[in-house]
């Protein structure tokens, strides 16, 4: 894979810096801007963290799961942390979406951490590790755990950070579209950990995708938490004579998701785009059109249903119904000819009864995605349907989960023998 010859290229010497990526697309964009911001201040990087001199664990926290996972790698580096030789100690950062969750408290949980930075503070992190090798070089006989430092009350990020022209893959790029989301599905830890809906300047955007087709890029996938949300705060006034050299229609409200999408697919040298994550009640039959239409643009739609069952997407917050989703899902095949779909599925929300869950069951019959994500429900913290008692045993919740990915898998395969004929 790109990413690890990449990393393990770098000079053997000199301070060397691993960084473990948990979570989602949003995540592994976020450690390349750490890597990036980090190399711009001389650091080697290393996919071997046990030959490091600083680990960062950019985490995640939207299942209960992905937070244990962490909780056992920083205890991996505990034995040589307290070891008490002359062996060098590596300094320990937490960053990404526990570390807003759980802030200064890291330090109560796992003393081995030096420090803790959320998503929206990354830009800092050179600096702080910086300022604590400083504090060690002063001090050559501090204690272990006296220096620590905690940013978590970050708002925008500066534009700088996206370039600094480091990406991962050789040809593919995850280019940020928005930062934040502000639907709280009642589930769902993001908007407190990610903070609320911002978007990113449309022109630092296309700017951004430039910089990376010089680089040798061609292909990117524009991120945000749902991308159909996107509205640039920059009016086509301003845009000026770009938006007509793009061929974008003048709007008076900025740029929409879809006036993005025709200018990204005008920029030259880019071959191929995408995008992800698309929320169904902000999705339109225009972006369909747009889909179809923009020949650059690859024919992909993740759209997450979470569930099948009217009574508990009101439970989730989720904004549309049942006969929603299924109308959107026929108007994208029948406009977006051979266009994949998929989707993420939540199975044993509080109150979910087997009649629910047989109507997601259904659902995913009728519909037959490409393929499917599938959760067992995980209450999170601050999150309202942790206020909801989490009534479906573990057991069932296993049992339903297996039903449906059963399910697809046997759609998949039906899906994928049709296309080899
Ligand atoms: N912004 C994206 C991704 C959110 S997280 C979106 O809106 O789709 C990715 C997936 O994790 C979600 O789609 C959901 O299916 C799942 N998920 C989120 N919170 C969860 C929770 N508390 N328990 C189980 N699954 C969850
Ligand atoms: Fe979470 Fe909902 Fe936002 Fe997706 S749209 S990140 S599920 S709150
Ligand atoms: Fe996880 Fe944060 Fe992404 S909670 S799914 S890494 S936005």
């Amino acid at each position: 894979m790109g990413r690890s010859r990449e990393l393990s290229s770098c000079d053997e010497k000199g301070r060397r810096i691993a960084i473990i990526t948990y979570g989602c697309q949003m995540n592994v964009r976020d450690s390349e801007v750490i890597c990036g911001l980090l190399k711009k201040d001389n650091w080697q990087l290393t996919t071997k963290p046990e030959e490091a001199d600083v680990v960062i664990l950019n985490t995640c926290s939207v299942r209960q799961h992905a937070e244990d996972k962490v909780w056992s790698e920083i205890g991996k580096f505990k034995t040589r942390k307290l070891a008490n030789s002359q062996t060098p100690k590596p300094i320990i950062g937490l960053v990404g979406c526990m570390a807003q969750n759980y802030r200064e408290d890291v330090f109560k949980r796992a003393p081995e951490v030096d420090f803790v930075v959320g998503p929206s503070d990354i830009a800092k992190i050179p600096k702080i590790i910086q300022r604590i090798m400083n504090s060690k070089l002063q001090t050559p006989n501090s204690k272990l755990f006296e220096s620590k430092i905690w940013e978590t009350d970050g708002g925008l990020r500066p534009d700088e950070i996206y370039h600094t022209g480091f990406y991962l893959g050789g040809k593919h790029a995850y280019v940020v579209i928005s930062e934040g989301c502000s639907n709280f599905c009642s589930y769902c830890v993001v908007p407190y950990v990610r903070g609320n809906l911002r978007n990113r300047d449309c022109r630092d955007i296309l700017r951004e995708i430039e910089e990376a087709i010089d680089k040798g890029i061609n292909e990117i996938t524009l991120l945000g938490q749902n991308v159909n949300e996107y509205e640039s705060g920059v009016r086509s006034r301003e845009l000026g004579v770009r938006s007509q050299e793009l061929g974008v229609r003048s709007s008076e409200f900025g740029v929409s998701f879809i006036d993005l999408l025709r200018m990204v697919n005008q920029i030259k040298g880019l071959k191929a785009f995408s995008f992800i994550t698309s929320h169904p009640k902000d999705t339109t039959l225009d972006l369909f059109k747009a889909m179809a239409d923009l020949e650059k643009l690859k024919k992909y739609l993740h759209l997450p249903v979470q569930s099948g069952s009217d009574r508990i997407l009101k439970l989730m917050n989720r904004g549309y119904t049942k006969e929603f989703y299924l109308d959107l899902a026929k108007n994208y095949r029948k406009i977006v000819r051979d266009g994949v779909l998929t989707t993420d599925i939540i199975v044993g929300f509080p109150g979910e009864t087997e009649k629910d869950f047989q109507e997601t069951y259904d659902l995913v019959k009728d519909i037959k995605f490409d393929a499917g994500y599938f959760f067992k429900y995980s209450p999170r913290p601050h999150t309202l349907a942790a206020q909801f008692r989490d009534d479906v045993p573990r057991e069932e919740k296993e049992r339903r989960h297996s039903l449906i990915l059963k399910l697809q898998k046997e759609i998949s395969s039906r899906s994928k023998g049709k296309s080899k004929k």
